[in-house]
């Protein structure tokens, strides 16, 4: 292939008003991302405006792309470790240094932004005078980098402090990283103007130019203008000083307790910066992002929300060679909490729904969940009466099994009994298309065996839904011994269909996700059995970075449904001449379930409840039925506990690669952060074990020593011990 040594991702082309418009396009990608060629292209652009400074009038930036710029190069940063911090930061100084030259052309300098502008693409347009924008909802701006461990350090912090103020900055912009459309992004402040259509962009950003050309303060960005200072104050004016110094407090609060480095760091970048000059501050930004990008949070964030995300929604978890399969009419049958909520889901993202229960009347219940979720959505504003009508009138609710025909999905949401399963299957399938996909939302019952009741069982698959179904973005996907690929390619896209993130896993037990929580809360229990205070439980999971403490979890899942689950594991186990190893929790479990507290259901557990099933506080009793150890915790016991969460999870995902439960370290990343609460901040289950300090190997080493001093659920499979010792990594 030849490649011509002319390649620039900066087009220059001067017209004949002296205007000069920089088009930002990539030729090596589909995207732009500041990658050398950008920097080199960049950096000649900007040589040129400087050399040709007397004979222009100024200077549009735009992109040749559908976004407009897609920020900064994630590949690069993954490889960067803390030797490489000197380069990063050499690079980060580069970036910033051509975009301060822009800024101080002493010409008027207009973003004309075409498309989505996140991350660096923001910043690019934020070293503009003036930011001019096409308004379509589709665009989106901002700067998310705190979602991948990063900070906005092309400026972005030092530019939104200066122009919003220290405190909008950071909560409109930085800490959270919104994700804005053109309109929202103009009510904070970030866009100068919005124009209707994308014909009218370029004429607006070359008209605003002319129109200030003999005016020199529209060269001068705020803050290099003489006796500028920063919007509301700096941390030293009486005001801010007042509230600033609880921002760390809150902010800990916020993350309950979890270390996230990228919020600290942004905080300190914006406080620390709002004291000096600009320079100064962008230079501190520069410092910051370095540590970011050579630590590993940002790696292991970027792994699971860059990466991972990416390659299962451009379909690596979809067999290949399928045709892709649009469902129009689909059979929910069962409108109880499940069944209504995947009927939501359906209708919302346009699809016909027949919402089946044993009656008329119990359907219409269930379509009612629906009609309460977008009465809610109108009355905030968030949609029209119109549009929620539209989809309310896609579901039909029935009683009757022959209202079914025609459908070509069918989702199975009844009780979870294998015999009323059967005959459910049996009476849908001669009803409903002959090639109709087939799925179970079943929780725990094994997809093979279900399969036996149908006539097609190639055609039959678990669909695994989360609760709150409207909420909650994973679908696990479940390949019984019988179901062909082409029912799991028809699967994925049902799943993304519905606008949610599908992860594939093969039958068992539990399948992958219900499987690894199991050993989070047995943990917990167990904590509780050797005389963990309950407080310090739940501290040490939300301190890990889980959303929620294992007690609470608990009482959400409850004991009953847990001590069901377990039956039926050793009844299976035992069918086979095997034996369920005894777990600490046992007793816990049986304990509470005797006192009558299985969990928020019954509105009792290890919390208390008042009687619409809001949470109270920590059951009294707690203290007499587990008396806590009199001993005084140790700042290793807590490191200890932490540990024990994370690995316990660690371990059973390992295990389940072993057993072939599940086989791509996506779907391990993603299912167990989006499915179950897995900290984000460790980039997901198997990304933990790779990304543990000394990888796979000092994961090993830690486990063995759990193991030693709390038991052998800790002790690390043959399957991961061989990983570890021959240098591989978990399938991608
Ligand atoms: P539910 O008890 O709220 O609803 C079950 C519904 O099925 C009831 O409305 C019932 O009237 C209806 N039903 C019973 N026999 C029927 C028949 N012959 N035809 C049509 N409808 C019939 O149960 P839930 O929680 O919605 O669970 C349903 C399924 O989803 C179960 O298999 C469960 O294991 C699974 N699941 C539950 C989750 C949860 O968090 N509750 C999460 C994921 C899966």
């Amino acid at each position: 292939m030849s490649q011509t040594t002319e390649q620039t991702a900066v087009r220059y082309q001067k017209d004949d008003d002296g205007i000069v418009v920089l088009t930002l396009d990539d030729p090596t990608a589909s995207a732009n991302t500041m990658n050398r060629l950008y920097l080199e292209s960049m950096g000649a652009a900007v040589d040129r405006l400087e050399a040709e400074r007397d004979e222009i009038a100024g200077v549009v930036v735009t992109s040749g792309k559908k976004t407009f710029f897609a920020g900064g190069d994630l590949n690069g940063m993954v490889k960067a470790g803390p030797e490489d911090a000197a380069d990063v930061f050499a690079m980060v100084e580069e970036v910033k240094a051509q975009l301060r030259r822009l800024e101080r052309l002493g010409k008027p300098v207009v973003a004309a932004v075409n498309g989505t502008a996140l991350g660096g693409g923001l910043e690019i347009a934020l070293a503009c005078h003036r930011r001019i924008v096409v308004d379509d909802p589709k665009i989106q701006l901002g700067l998310p980098e705190v979602t991948l461990g990063l900070l906005p350090g092309g400026g972005g912090v030092t530019r939104t402090v200066r122009m919003l103020g220290l405190s909008s900055a950071l909560m409109d912009v930085l800490l959270l990283g919104p994700r804005m459309k053109p309109a929202q992004a103009k009510e904070k402040g970030l866009v100068d103007a919005l124009v209707a259509s994308p014909d009218e962009l370029l004429p607006a950003a070359k008209g605003w130019i002319q129109a200030n050309r003999d005016d020199a303060d529209a060269a001068v960005q705020p803050w290099d203008r003489p006796g500028y200072r920063v919007p509301g104050g700096t941390p030293s004016t009486p005001k801010l000083a007042a509230f600033l110094p609880a921002f760390p407090a809150n902010l800990r609060k916020q993350l309950k307790g979890a270390d996230y480095p990228a919020p600290k760091a942004i905080l300190a970048t914006a406080v620390e910066g709002a004291q000096v000059d600009f320079d100064t501050a962008s230079r501190i930004e520069s410092r910051y992002l370095t540590s970011l990008i050579t630590g590993q949070n940002s790696k292991n964030m970027i792994q699971a929300f860059f990466f991972d995300l990416q390659a299962i929604n451009a379909g690596s978890l979809r067999p290949q060679g399928f045709e892709t399969f649009r469902p129009t009419r689909v059979a929910v049958l069962g409108a109880g909490m499940m069944g209504a909520g995947i009927a939501y889901a359906c209708a919302r993202s346009g699809l016909d729904v027949v919402l089946k229960d044993v009656s008329t009347e119990n359907a219409e219940k269930g379509k009612g969940y629906s009609e309460k979720i977008l009465g809610k959505a109108v009355s905030r504003g968030k949609m029209s009466e119109a549009a929620a009508r539209e989809v309310l009138d896609r579901i039909t609710p029935t009683g009757e099994m022959a209202d079914l025909a025609g459908c070509d999905l069918v989702i199975e949401a009844v009780f979870e009994d294998p015999a009323l399963k059967a005959k459910v299957y049996a009476e849908v399938q001669d009803v409903v298309a002959p090639d109709a996909l087939l799925c179970s939302n079943t929780s725990t019952l094994p997809i093979t065996g279900l399969a036996g009741s149908v006539d097609r069982p190639a055609d039959f698959v678990g669909l695994h839904f989360f609760s709150p179904v409207d909420k909650m973005p994973l679908v696990e996907i479940i390949r019984g011994e019988q179901t062909s690929d082409a029912t799991i390619a028809r699967a994925v896209d049902v799943v993304q269909a519905i606008r949610k993130t599908p992860i594939v896993v093969n039958d068992s037990r539990g399948f992958y996700t219900s499987r690894v929580i199991g050993t989070f809360v047995n943990e917990g229990l167990a904590m509780l059995a050797e005389g963990v205070h309950p407080v310090t439980i739940e501290r040490a999971a939300t301190s890990a970075g889980y959303p929620v403490g294992t007690l609470q979890l608990s009482d959400e899942l409850n004991l009953e449904l847990m001590a069901k689950i377990r039956k039926a594991t050793a009844d299976a186990l035992a069918a086979d001449g095997r034996e369920l190893p005894a777990h600490a929790a046992d007793a816990v479990v049986t304990t509470m379930i005797e006192a009558g507290r299985p969990g928020r259901l019954r509105g009792a557990g290890f919390y208390d409840y008042d009687e619409d099933g809001k949470r109270l506080g920590l059951w009294k009793g707690l203290a007499d039925t587990f008396p806590v150890a009199d001993r005084a915790p140790q700042f290793d016991d807590l490191v200890d506990l932490r540990d024990r969460f994370l690995f316990i999870e660690a371990v059973e995902t390992a295990r389940c690669f072993e057993e072939g439960v599940i086989d791509s370290a996506a779907a391990a990343n993603i299912g167990s952060i989006m499915g179950i609460g897995y900290p984000a901040l460790t980039g997901g289950a198997a990304q933990f074990i790779q990304g543990y300090p000394g990888g796979p190997a000092g994961f090993v080493a830690r486990a063995r020593e759990l193991a030693a001093t709390y038991g052998d659920r800790f002790a690390p499979p043959p399957y991961l011990v061989d990983l570890a010792e021959s240098g591989g990594r978990f399938p991608a």
